[in-house]
């Protein structure tokens, strides 16, 4: 399966499309807050780590928050605006310094873990939404050049 990071132009937010809906149906919610899950393991051990919060509970709790999100965006339960309010993804990123490189580390560690979704049977139409999603989605929220 052929995953593309598409190049990103500072300060040009390209068109988002949600992933469709059978992408949720497919991996589940709790396949979808395992998948997040991994990907935040992952980032413990990359080069922007040190973005995210240092302290286990917290650590933790931004996983679920970020797994809120994910669901309700795949078409799932509002988890994010009942828990966090109105998404604001862009604002609330802007604290953290977020640049091409880490943008392209963050998207990087969502391959490996997207093909192994593959092998467990979901479909490459579903996984490729879900990838094309992210992929563009992560270029809004670089914040320094
Ligand atoms: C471009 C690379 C990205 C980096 C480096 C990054 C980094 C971060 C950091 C440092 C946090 C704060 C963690 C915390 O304290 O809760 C965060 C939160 C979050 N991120 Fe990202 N992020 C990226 C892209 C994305 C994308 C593309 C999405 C959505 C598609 C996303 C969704 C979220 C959500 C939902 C939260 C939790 C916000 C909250 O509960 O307040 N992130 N991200």
């Amino acid at each position: 399966m052929n995953l593309e990071m598409s190049h990103a132009t500072f300060g040009v937010r390209p068109p988002v499309t949600k992933p469709i809906p059978e992408f949720l149906l497919e991996v589940s919610e709790e396949g979808l807050r395992e998948l997040i899950s991994k990907h935040y393991d992952a980032i413990k051990e990359s080069d922007i780590y040190h973005l995210f919060p240092q302290e286990a509970q917290a650590f933790e709790q931004a996983k679920v928050n970020s797994a809120d999100f994910f669901i309700q965006i795949c078409g799932g339960p509002a988890y994010f605006n009942t828990n966090r309010g109105a998404p604001r993804m862009v604002g609330r990123h802007a604290p953290f310094v977020i640049d091409a490189k880490a943008r392209q580390t963050w998207l990087e560690l969502y391959k490996p873990l997207i093909l192994e979704l593959k092998e467990q049977g979901v479909t490459e139409t579903s996984l490729k939404s879900f990838w094309g999603y992210i992929d563009i989605f992560s270029i809004w929220m670089i914040n320094t050049q």
